[in-house]
């Protein structure tokens, strides 16, 4: 009887020590799987948009692309209700800046309040959409989430999914 609750016992402690084992090398082989926090991060842009002005326009970088962010309230600039994204108490529109007719970079024109394209005269207006020239459609939209103050390139939150239409 006493040899039984022996190996019962010893047979308990092999297989906790085995339960050990195998989570770890799980916790293992998840943090070799896992990419790293660097390339985690080299995929997202943070911007702070608290410290921009009525009618500043900024482009910011995003895996290589420029992206134009420019803000609209409290200025004579065109408020856009499907196309703007409100952050705070502001109102931005937020575009990859690269032509959709053959990628060149539109310059912003704040007295016309339009992107021109100096490639082969395209027009966009500060919605973004496509207004005169070849471009075929509207400045695109990269995937982004707000977090406060912040836009995060590189995730697609609710207020880019209600944007694209898919929320
Ligand atoms: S690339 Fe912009 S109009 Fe052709």
């Amino acid at each position: 009887m006493a040899d039984q609750k022996r190996r019962d016992f010893i047979g308990m402690v092999f297989g906790g020590f085995a339960a050990a084992g195998g989570a770890a090398a799980l916790y293992a082989m998840k943090r070799t799987w896992d990419p790293l926090p660097s390339v985690m991060a080299a995929g997202f842009t943070t911007v702070d948009l608290s410290p921009m002005k009525p009618g500043e326009f900024r482009t910011v970088t995003w895996r290589g692309k420029p992206i134009f962010i420019l803000k609209k309230d409290h200025t004579d600039l065109k408020k856009c209700d499907d196309a703007d994204v409100k952050v705070g108490e502001g109102d931005y529109l937020v575009r990859i800046g690269l032509c959709t007719h053959l990628g060149c970079i539109p310059a912003w024109e704040p007295g016309k309040q339009i992107f021109k394209c100096a490639c082969h005269g395209g027009e966009f207006d500060a919605c973004g959409a496509n207004t005169f020239g070849p471009p075929p459609r509207p400045l695109d939209i990269p995937p982004f989430k707000i977090e406060g103050t912040k836009l995060v390139l590189g995730e697609e939150g609710p207020e880019y999914k209600k944007l694209v239409g898919k929320a």
